[in-house]
């Protein structure tokens, strides 16, 4: 397959971004730290500071007075050291004068009581005097610094979140659900279903966002609301965008993404972004998992990520270098695991490796966060070192700039759909929906081969892909069924679980059973489906001779009770009433195939169906290889050459065995017949 290179986040500055987020603002009344930050910077092989994230103040200590002068300064060293600036709009944290003097920028609760001011992300999107003042600080940086040589990127304000109840919010979300219902308030009552406990409006101005002391079980309304604050936040994005882009048209803006964070629809925001960033945390050495369990919870992370531009590389905007203060235990790295965690994102599809934080501050509420120079201040401590070590790999790898990994699988992962999974009232308790780690569930077999996926929403073009796999499509959009339909007919195969087809857009019920406008691709009516507690269970016979499936396999949670119409029934249920009915289907549709999981099935079973899948559909594996457990390899690709990562996320030494030769990029020398990979070892290999 050829596969274009992308260009470089800052063409000017063709590298692997390695640093982080810098606070020099937090010490300009000590200089000598100031000298020290940058002497280190040159040892660790740090190129990029994320710079004046929280620095409002610092930057206006008082309405329209500016102080812009130590930041000229620190822009100045990053030139004069070759480091280029991830420079912030500081909107994600405010001046106290602000909030004194203009209240209306303090967020209101969902309860309506308005915040005091403090801490930080917690501002109205709506407030035309907050979008003045950042647009005012927007346009004044990049006036200062448009020539500047350090400037590369806009990192615009941070992990923006939350939502605002306030009046102002309150008229935009009248106005947002005009526009949706084209002023028909009996579509909005329809959409609704307000007929339900004679919730029904009789004027616009009844209308108000949810409320713990108000509406808050109409899940329309919900979903419509989260919507409207995935637009509001779309919406203030853009403002920044433009204050910057009118005065720097040519810099590219990302914004620091959170994962699976479940306020915002990222599937929305990333069309406005040029490059998508992320702030990753993974919980390593947890007693409670494995770190194979972590890496492939963080692997579908980074692959969403390299996912919202459609393959376009990610930035990792922030990791810990050690410890992460806000986690449950703030665990050591074991030796080799930074590198390890910092090459993943890189093997995901990342062009960065940024820190959170470059200097640990020395009060409030981040003073025990993970940083690269920690208190003592110096150079000799073993997380600098590891800090190095990556820094030094990653100047090795500017020919892997731009490159990405194209997939024959999808997994669909679809923000709306997950509020509605977790909104609605039935089936089994919320906890157990668990929607985003049954996408993962769905993820780790592919990883455990070696073999690359995308992350997806459901409105996605669907043409590229051989194996589409949307876990729990409880929600499906207008057109969606239609597509998936046709991606069948054409070829493709299609694996779809319970809980899918059961309401549309605005959470109303299919009518004419589930799973609803999916019935026909899958050839199955899903007439009722049981619950399971925690401590329940069933078993399904399962014989597929195609997929080489043979044997009992557990069921948990969801059980679907469901007549095969036009599929093939190749599992039925062992227990309960129901025993001997289809829990396991297959139905062909023209050329291709689609799958349905009438249980959730136990990890074993998922893992031996993508494998008999991965070898009917011949899914290429990134290292043609049989790997040991705990071990995956992923590639990324300009279309000629393949840049490969073998990872091994195991405490033990492994061994993989290679069918050709190749050059270890980091060590330059000739790796052949077996890698052996040191516990929690990383190799990025390329044919020699
Ligand atoms: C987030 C924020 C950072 C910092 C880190 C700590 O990602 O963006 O400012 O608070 O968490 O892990
Ligand atoms: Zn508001």
């Amino acid at each position: 397959m050829s596969t274009a290179r992308f260009p470089a986040v800052s063409p000017k500055f063709p590298h692997m971004l390695h640093g982080g987020d810098y606070n020099p603002d937090q010490w300009l009344d000590m200089p000598e730290i100031i000298n020290e930050d940058f002497r280190l910077a040159k040892l660790a092989h740090i190129n990029a500071m994320s710079i004046g994230i929280f620095a409002w103040t610092a930057l206006e200590p008082s309405d329209s007075t500016y102080t812009f002068e130590w930041l000229d300064d620190i822009m100045d060293r990053l030139a004069k050291q070759n480091m280029v600036a991830v420079l912030a709009t500081p909107s994600g944290a405010r001046p106290a004068w602000m909030s004194q003097k203009y209240p209306e920028v303090l967020r209101v609760g969902g309860n309506r009581v308005r915040n005091l001011h403090g801490v930080r992300h917690n501002h109205c999107y709506t407030s035309p005097v907050y979008r003045r003042k950042v647009s005012e600080i927007n346009t004044r940086l990049a006036e200062r610094y448009k020539n500047h040589p350090a400037l590369a990127l806009w990192h615009l304000s941070n992990e923006y979140g939350g939502e605002c109840h306030c009046d102002l919010c309150q008229d935009a979300f009248r106005a947002w659900l005009k526009e949706r219902y084209h002023n028909d308030l009996a579509a909005l009552n329809k959409a609704w279903c307000t007929a339900f406990w004679s919730h029904t409006y009789t004027d616009w101005s009844q209308v108000e966002s949810p409320a713990p002391h108000g509406e808050n079980k109409v899940h329309a309304h919900n979903l419509d609301w989260k919507r409207f604050v995935t637009h509001q936040t779309t919406d203030f994005i853009r403002m920044e965008i433009a204050s910057v882009k009118k005065i720097t048209p040519d810099v590219p803006v990302t914004t620091n993404l959170m994962g699976f964070y479940t306020g915002l629809d990222y599937w929305k925001i990333a069309p406005h972004l040029d490059v998508v960033s992320w702030d990753s945390y993974p919980p390593w050495h947890d007693a409670h998992q494995s770190d194979q369990t972590i890496a492939e919870y963080f692997g579908f992370v980074h692959d969403l990520n390299r996912s919202l531009k459609q393959g376009k590389p990610f930035l990792l905007m922030e990791s810990a270098p050690s410890p992460t203060n806000w986690q449950r235990m703030a665990k050591l790295r074991r030796p080799g695991m930074h590198y390890l965690a910092s090459l993943q994102a890189v093997a995901h599809g990342s062009d960065s490796v940024q820190y959170f934080q470059y200097r640990k501050s020395r009060g409030s509420y981040e003073k025990f966060h993970g940083a690269v120079v920690d208190h003592v201040g110096h150079e000799n401590t073993r997380v600098f070192q590891d800090v190095t070590d990556v820094g030094s790999a990653l100047t090795k790898l500017d020919d892997v700039i731009g490159t990405t990994t194209p997939a024959k699988t999808a997994i669909i992962y679809d923000w709306e759909n997950r509020w509605a999974i977790d909104d609605f009232a039935g089936y089994v308790s919320q906890n157990e929906r668990r929607y985003a780690e049954t996408c993962v569930d769905h993820y780790r077999p592919f990883w455990r081969m070696g073999i690359p996926a995308d992350i997806i929403d459901q409105n996605e073009d669907f043409s590229k892909y051989s194996l589409i796999i949307a876990p729990m499509l409880y929600m499906v959009k207008p057109g969606v069924a239609e597509r998936i339909n046709a991606f069948v007919e054409n070829g493709g195969t299609f694996v779809a679980t319970y809980l899918s087809g059961i309401v549309d857009e605005s959470d109303l019920c299919f009518l004419n059973g589930w799973p609803g406008p999916l019935r026909k691709t899958l050839g199955i009516w899903v007439e009722e489906t049981d619950a399971l507690d925690a401590t329940e269970s069933n078993t399904i016979a399962v014989r597929d001779g195609e997929l080489g499936l043979n044997g009992d396999y557990k069921a948990h949670v969801v059980c679907d009770l469901m007549h095969a119409e036009q599929a093939r029934v190749l599992g039925t249920y062992t227990k309960e009433f129901y025993a001997k009915r289809p829990a396991y289907t297959v139905n062909t549709v023209g050329k291709g195939r689609a799958y349905y999981h009438g249980a959730r099935m136990e990890m074993r079973f998922l893992e031996d169906f993508y494998r008999g899948l991965a070898k009917r559909l011949s899914l290429t594996p990134s290292l043609d290889t049989e790997l040991p457990a705990g071990v995956t390899a992923r590639h990324r690709t300009d279309g000629k050459r393949d840049y490969v990562f073998v990872m091994n996320f195991t405490g033990n030494q492994k061994r993989v065995a290679l069918k050709d030769t190749y050059r270890d990029m980091v060590a330059n020398s000739s790796v052949h017949g077996t890698l052996t990979l040191p516990p929690y070892g990383c190799s990025i290999l390329t044919k020699a």
